[in-house]
């Protein structure tokens, strides 16, 4: 009885969504508070699809540590989220290009509901993906890496570093899908660290897609670099050394440099090498940037955009990253930077890509645009400016 009195409450849920659907302006629900965290199913991602022809909604039951996709008809997914919110998931959002419909379940069960604008204009394409492959082999390296178990089976604290490497790789799939590599193409990883994702890049390019690369990890440690070549050694990863120096002491030509997570200055030593080499393609994701920060110490009441913490971080950020893409630009690279991986997973999540133009850059353009930001942060020198004019 209390369950039907309940479900009365949230009929008009089911109705906005069956008329949402049927009129062609549904885009999505998000079912989300788990009331039982111990199954690890954390939220579930409701989308419209096209299987033959035919309108469908397929929903993504997202785990810890993976994500299982399943396809509905109208009515079954109506029953599948009814049966969802009988007391697993206290949350559910119906969005559609009219509004967005919220329905919550307090902890005893009772109903509440609010519309709200809706977030979306547009209906997202209803092409129907498969499941997402991953393109991480679970490999040896992974259990030697200690992402996996012995069994192969991704360890759950190790959930989002297995979905940064796949995500990582997919990135990969699409640059170097456009670039043209020579035979054995040099890639050099420059601040390799423990090598989670110099490992998956090796594996992902010569054991899956074939592709002749000599891949080199440089970093500062000894111990990283020991555990990296026996790793190596263990894999039969012929093809994959490291070598314990700083970055700055690389000088052998490189056809692919990347930079994940190269702390501060680091990430411009390796653009700089990058540069020099004339590399196809410079992969970087730069982490602590301090340079501009400790130029900008107790200039920031000059600039209100400074005056909040969290937007004075977020501002060194862009001001870095902006100058070495302008930078990057300048040395006839065509530059791109996105989100890595989201923010929920870490807050490192930019990546900075420069791929080689053939294209003569406007370089007085280019300069007078670096200028300007200088001018307007009260910034003296951008490290990798300065350590290109040497
Ligand atoms: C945060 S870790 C990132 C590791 C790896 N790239 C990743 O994204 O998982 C940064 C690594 O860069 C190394 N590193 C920092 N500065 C370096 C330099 N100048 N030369 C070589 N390695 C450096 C550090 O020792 C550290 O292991």
């Amino acid at each position: 009885m209390a369950y039907l009195c309940l479900m009365n409450d949230r009929t008009p849920f089911f109705d906005k969504f069956s008329e949402s659907f049927n009129n062609d302006t549904f885009v999505k629900i998000t079912l989300s508070k788990p009331a039982y965290k111990s199954d690890g199913l954390l939220n579930i991602y409701v989308r419209q699809v096209e299987i033959k022809g035919e309108p469908m909604l397929s929903f993504t039951y997202h785990y810890q540590t993976n994500d299982q996709v399943k396809n509905y008809n109208l009515e079954d997914a109506q029953e599948e989220i009814k049966e969802q919110l009988n007391g697993k998931f206290r949350a559910a959002i119906l969005f559609t290009l009219e509004e967005d419909f919220t329905l919550q379940l307090s902890k005893k069960g009772k109903v509440s509901t609010r519309t709200g604008y809706p977030s979306f204009k547009n209906k997202p394409p209803q092409t129907h993906d498969k499941p997402k492959t991953k393109r991480a082999a679970l490999g040896k390296y992974l259990t030697l890496l200690g992402v996996c178990d012995e069994s192969g089976t991704v360890i759950p604290k190790m959930a989002d570093k297995f979905r940064q490497i796949n995500k990582y790789l997919e990135i990969i799939e699409g640059l170097i899908k456009n670039t043209k590599l020579p035979n054995e193409a040099r890639i050099v990883d420059m601040g390799s660290g423990k090598g989670y994702l110099t490992f998956a890049l090796y594996d992902y390019l010569v054991n899956q897609r074939k592709i002749d690369v000599k891949i080199t990890g440089i970093e500062l440690r000894q111990e990283l670099v020991d555990f990296c070549n026996e790793t190596a050694k263990k894999c039969g990863f012929e093809n994959l050394a490291f070598e314990a120096k700083p970055i700055e002491q690389y000088n052998k030509k490189i056809d692919v440099l990347i930079a994940l997570h190269a702390c501060d200055t680091a990430t411009d030593d390796a653009i700089y090498k990058g540069l020099k080499s004339n590399a196809e393609l410079i992969i970087t994701a730069p982490c602590c940037h301090k340079q501009i920060r400790q130029q900008l110490k107790g200039k920031e009441q000059e600039s209100p955009i400074l005056k909040y913490g969290i937007f004075k971080e977020r501002q060194y950020e862009m001001v870095t990253d902006t100058m070495r893409a302008l930078i990057m630009e300048k040395h006839q690279y065509n530059t791109n930077i996105f989100e890595f991986i989201s923010n929920e997973h870490t807050r490192k999540n930019v990546m900075l890509v420069g791929t080689k133009s053939k294209k003569k850059p406007d370089t007085k353009s280019i300069e007078e645009k670096l200028e300007s930001i200088k001018k307007d942060y009260n910034i003296e020198y951008h490290f990798l400016e300065k350590i290109l004019e040497v």
